[in-house]
């Protein structure tokens, strides 16, 4: 056709360039949101507190019958707590195999892990691999305020 203009693209270049802007800001406040969730402390971990914390808030010596055992969260990483007899004995909660949380078993009376299957003893020697090395433990001390962390070796 004879003296027809060009048809303007259907895209224009100030779309492209705000669908990229928009993408751009989408990444970073992702970005920003992760370091901060990093960042921000646990829902219920008081910063400096000792306590060991369950879902529900610290652990008490009632919240743990005896013969039972739970993970909490505390200052030194996952606790695994154990209630046996007299004693409230902590073991590090993570796997020296690669780094799952182990859980207690009040059946076989082992620590273990569920992902490999590898078994500690209550004092976090290695009964059976693929862990090698023992789980670190955890001394505590216990009182009506909760269970607290006093020192961890691992
Ligand atoms: S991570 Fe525990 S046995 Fe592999």
């Amino acid at each position: 056709m004879k003296g027809s203009l060009p048809s303007p693209p259907l895209v224009s270049r100030r779309l492209v360039n705000a669908l990229l802007g928009l993408g751009f800001a989408g990444v970073m406040g992702g970005m920003a949101g992760a370091v901060l969730a990093y960042l921000w402390p646990e829902r219920g971990q008081a910063a400096g507190s000792d306590l060991v914390m369950g879902a529900e808030g610290p652990l008490t010596p009632q919240s743990l019958g005896q013969g039972q055992g739970v993970v909490g969260r505390s200052q030194v990483g996952k606790v695994l707590v154990v209630h046996q007899g007299e004693e409230w004995i902590g073991l590090l909660a993570t796997c020296t195999h690669l780094g799952c949380t182990v859980s207690w078993n009040p059946d076989s009376k082992q620590v273990e892990c569920p992902c490999h299957g590898a078994r500690y003893g209550l004092r976090g020697e290695v009964l059976r691999g693929p862990a090698r090395q023992s789980l670190g433990r955890v001394e505590l001390a216990v009182d009506a305020r909760g269970i607290h962390v006093v020192s961890a070796a691992g």
